[in-house]
């Protein structure tokens, strides 16, 4: 089958076809600057206040099609190969606004406007998901839209009013008829090209030709390099049109997180069963970014910072890497090598992960995750944690997995402090004579995020917390507040 040479996608219903625009055109410049529809704003132009925000038409979403709010400066026109995607210049019919744009009205949830057309298509997304049933996902859902002068309260009023309402028009008839299409491109524009190979065999076959090629997915982390250092990105290979890395399914002993699964789908998935990374993924990013980002993309840079790999460690994580020789499983210790270095050999991707499942009804299972940043949304870890201990029916410490980040140049394990533990009862005066040892398990940077003195005492005090939170529930779930919080019943 000869490959798609040009661009085809649909924008509030009407077919484009594009086969002369840069492939890094990002989906914001393209509907503003040749589309002509400027109703969608841009602010930052790097993912962190929603001006940019339209929906996407996800049709091959778990709980089946779905719309996504996503921000546009980072998605690059060949991620939308095959979609659909509405602005909000396509929810008004005829004369009669959508029931967002009229509850944002009614709220009086718009001052200067700057900020309104995103805020409407993130509150859009709201208005036809259906499992917005706590007021914490709320917030989840409204927190990647700044606003400077409405205020939110007005916002958030409307947001309460239209979520979950899925009012019977043509926007959940687009969903009912929405078509799974093939992503299948070979694009090519001056010296640049971008491929999207739908199956294992065109991918290795394109890496033959082009070793060189960087990998992309959600394009939260590598569109920052378009929008932000203007690099030209001359060879890329997207691995978002290859469903099996898409898998997001669990057996009753552990689940298996495809590569490509949006982190949105993984706390979703996992929140009856892993609470550590569902409590982890409520602070990380906003929606628009969980809608893009993908569990591959977020291990694969290898920052020391990077959210997920802290909770996954402690979890005993495993990961499955792929090339075309086949697959090979690793622990997930043995995937980050050093700064910003993985396992992954010339030709090889990360294909899964594998995490076993803490049997819930246990007691003898701590485990918990936490985020310490300078703001409670949309910000970067100083340091995070994820922390796991397993214990003997007489209460003596069988397995500890203390994993860290923001301490080290790789996420790392306080291999020292869990040595030092375990065989031991699982009391305070254990931990005490343990925690010095950090000193000697990390090295942390002084920087502007944080002293290398604040970060040791942070991880110690995050160590601590988790002691005492987890006395009275072994895998609290805290997804409504700040992950640094810690959960504690006060007794007079
Ligand atoms: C506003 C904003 C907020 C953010 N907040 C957070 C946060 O709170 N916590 C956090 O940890 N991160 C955060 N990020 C970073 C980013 O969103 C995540 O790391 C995300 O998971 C990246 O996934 P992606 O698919 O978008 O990656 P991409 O940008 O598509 O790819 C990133 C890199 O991973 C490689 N890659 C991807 N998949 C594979 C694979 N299967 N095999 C081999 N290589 C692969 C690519 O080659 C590329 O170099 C944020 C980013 C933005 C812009
Ligand atoms: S322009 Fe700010 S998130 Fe896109
Ligand atoms: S109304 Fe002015 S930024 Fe929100």
């Amino acid at each position: 089958m000869s490959s798609m040479k040009q661009l085809r996608f649909w924008v509030n219903g009407e077919v484009v076809e594009e086969a002369n625009v840069s492939p890094t055109t990002t989906l914001l410049n393209y509907l503003r600057y040749h589309l002509h529809q400027t109703g969608t704003k841009e602010g930052c132009a790097e993912g962190d206040c929603g001006a940019c925000t339209v929906a996407i038409i996800d049709p091959d979403a778990p709980n089946g099609p779905t719309y996504r709010a996503v921000n546009s400066c980072l998605v690059l026109l060949p991620m939308v190969q095959g979609k659909e995607i509405v602005t909000v210049e396509g929810l008004k019919q005829g004369k009669q606004h959508h029931p967002v744009q009229e509850e944002l009205v009614q709220a009086l949830g718009s001052q200067c406007g700057y900020c309104t057309p995103g805020v409407i298509m993130s509150m859009f997304e709201a208005c036809y998901r259906d499992d917005l049933n706590e007021d914490w996902k709320l917030d989840d859902q409204m927190c990647g839209n700044l606003c400077r002068c409405t205020g939110y309260r007005p916002i958030m009023d409307a947001t309460r009013k239209v979520a979950g309402t899925r009012p019977n028009d043509r926007f959940v008839e687009a969903l009912d008829k929405a078509e799974s299409r093939s992503m299948d491109l070979v694009y090519e524009h001056g010296e640049q090209r971008y491929f999207n190979p739908t199956t294992f065999d065109e991918l290795w076959d394109t890496l033959d030709k082009h070793p060189d090629a960087r990998f992309v997915v959600g394009g939260t982390d590598l569109s920052l390099e378009v929008t932000k250092q203007f690099k030209t990105l001359p060879l890329l290979v997207s691995l978002e049109g290859i469903r099996d890395l898409k898998r997001l399914e669990s057996s009753e002993d552990e689940w298996h997180l495809g590569a490509s699964v949006v982190l949105s789908d993984v706390e979703a998935a996992v929140s009856s069963t892993l609470p550590a990374l569902e409590r982890m993924l409520r602070f990380f990013g906003a929606r628009q970014i969980k809608n893009r980002g993908t569990v591959g993309g977020n291990l694969c840079t290898a920052s020391p910072i990077g959210d997920l790999a802290p909770v996954l460690l402690s979890l005993g994580a495993k990961a499955t890497l792929r090339s075309r020789q086949g697959t090979r499983q690793i622990s997930l210790d043995d995937f980050f090598l050093g700064y910003r270095q993985t396992a992954l050999q010339q030709g090889e991707i990360l294909d899964s992960i594998q995490v076993p499942i803490p049997r819930t009804q246990d007691q003898d299972i701590r485990s918990c995750a936490y985020k310490v940043s300078k703001r409670q949304e949309l910000d970067i870890s100083t340091v995070s944690a994820g922390l796991y201990v397993r214990l003997s029916a007489s209460g003596e410490v069988e397995t500890a997995r203390f994993a860290f980040g923001g301490v080290a140049a790789t996420p790392a394990r306080a291999s020292l402090v869990e040595q030092a533990i375990v065989g031991k009862p699982w009391t305070s005066e254990t931990l005490e004579q343990a925690l010095p040892l950090l000193e000697q398990d990390f090295t942390p940077i002084d920087d502007h995020r944080g002293s290398a003195w604040y970060r040791r005492k942070v991880a110690s005090n995050l160590l601590r917390g988790f002691f005492l939170e987890t006395q009275n529930e072994g895998q609290p779930r805290l997804p409504y507040r700040p992950t640094g919080t810690v959960a504690l019943e006060v007794t007079s």
